[in-house]
């Protein structure tokens, strides 16, 4: 089936990139949020990102290590990253707001839904916007941690429900995980695959559910055996770093990649695992001292410090 008419529900960190790279693509983009004090407060959110590319499209004409993967060909000429600026300004004049179900649902092909990682939230959003969807209309979550068979049948077209997830700065950061849960339809997940390669993504495909998709279940553990490293008493988070950026060539190591994230997400990971409650376990000393660095306001590279300083 074509996709032309997109809906993002939420406008958060998430949503806004969705929706904005959504628009910049071609599509014709609808953003659902709650309140107008929600729409308010996204406008400028969406006029920041629309700054964000035509900075960065300037930025690559001249500076190879500046290319983003999700705007544009690797050997896109000077003219061409012209006009990519021009679509970016037409895209934020081109995006749709609404509060409104109805509206939202109305023409939608597709639903990307962004709102906020809570299960009661996601599921009444379905429920309410099912009653107005087209036939046609599928819908995705980019939920990171919640998987698409707690709210197919919520959906009410369980056959045509996945999930899409995006990775954060995702004009950057072009991975588009794909993933069904055992009801979705060949068809509505070869349409979503279509879909994110024509917003500049890369779509990976999953088989089945799996908690964590790829990427965190890859990731999680990784982090964790670097943080349990630290947390034991074997070695400093930069010996650690070193280590695994000299043996693998990858250009950076966990604790680096730990104050991108965030030290707060870090530490939500670990606190859920109950042993994280036993300050003798190694979840308890990693969430110890997790928390010695948020409480001291070191909670990464937002903040300016984490295990590294950015001052
Ligand atoms: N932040 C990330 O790096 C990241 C990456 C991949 C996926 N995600 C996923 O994207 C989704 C959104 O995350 P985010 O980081 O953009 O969050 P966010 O907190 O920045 O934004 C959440 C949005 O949902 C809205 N919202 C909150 N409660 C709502 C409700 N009851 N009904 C409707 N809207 C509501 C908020 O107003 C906001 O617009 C989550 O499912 C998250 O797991 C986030």
């Amino acid at each position: 089936m074509e996709i032309k008419n997109v809906t993002v529900a939420g406008a958060g960190v998430l949503g806004s990139q969705i929706a904005f790279q959504t628009a910049f693509k071609g599509f014709n983009v609808t953003v659902w949020v709650r309140s107008d004090a929600s729409i308010k407060r996204a406008k400028p959110k969406f006029a920041g990102l629309a700054q964000t590319y035509v900075d960065a499209l300037e930025a690559m004409k001249t500076d190879l290590a500046a290319y983003c993967r999700g705007l544009a060909a690797s050997d896109a000429s000077a003219e061409e990253l012209d006009a990519l600026k021009a679509k970016a300004h037409k895209a934020l004049a081109s995006i749709r707001f609404t509060t409104s179900y109805e509206e939202a649902a109305r023409d939608a092909d597709l639903v990307i839904e962004a709102i906020a990682e809570d299960p009661a939230q996601k599921t009444a959003f379905y429920t309410e916007l099912a009653a107005h969807l087209p036939e046609r209309a599928i819908v995705v979550t980019n939920s990171s941690t919640l998987l698409p068979s707690m709210f197919a049948e919520a959906t009410g077209r369980p056959e045509k429900y996945l999930a899409l997830h995006f990775a954060n700065q995702i004009w950057k950061n072009n991975t588009a995980e794909v993933m069904g849960h055992a009801g979705t339809s060949q068809e509505a997940f070869d349409a979503v695959v279509d879909f994110a390669a024509a917003i500049g993504m890369v779509p990976l495909p999953l088989h089945k559910e799996q908690p964590g998709y790829i990427l965190n279940s890859m990731l999680v553990p990784f982090l964790n055996s670097a943080q349990a490293l630290y947390a034991t008493g074997v070695a400093e988070p930069e010996v650690i770093d070193k280590t695994w950026m000299l043996a693998t060539g990858a250009p950076m190591g966990p604790f680096r990649i730990l104050d991108i994230v965030g030290l707060t997400t870090a530490y939500n990971i670990v606190a859920m695992n109950p042993q994280a409650n036993d300050p003798e376990s190694v979840p308890g000393k990693i969430a110890a001292l997790l928390k010695e660095k948020i409480d001291a306001g070191k909670t990464g590279i937002a903040a300016g410090e984490g295990f590294y300083s950015y001052q």
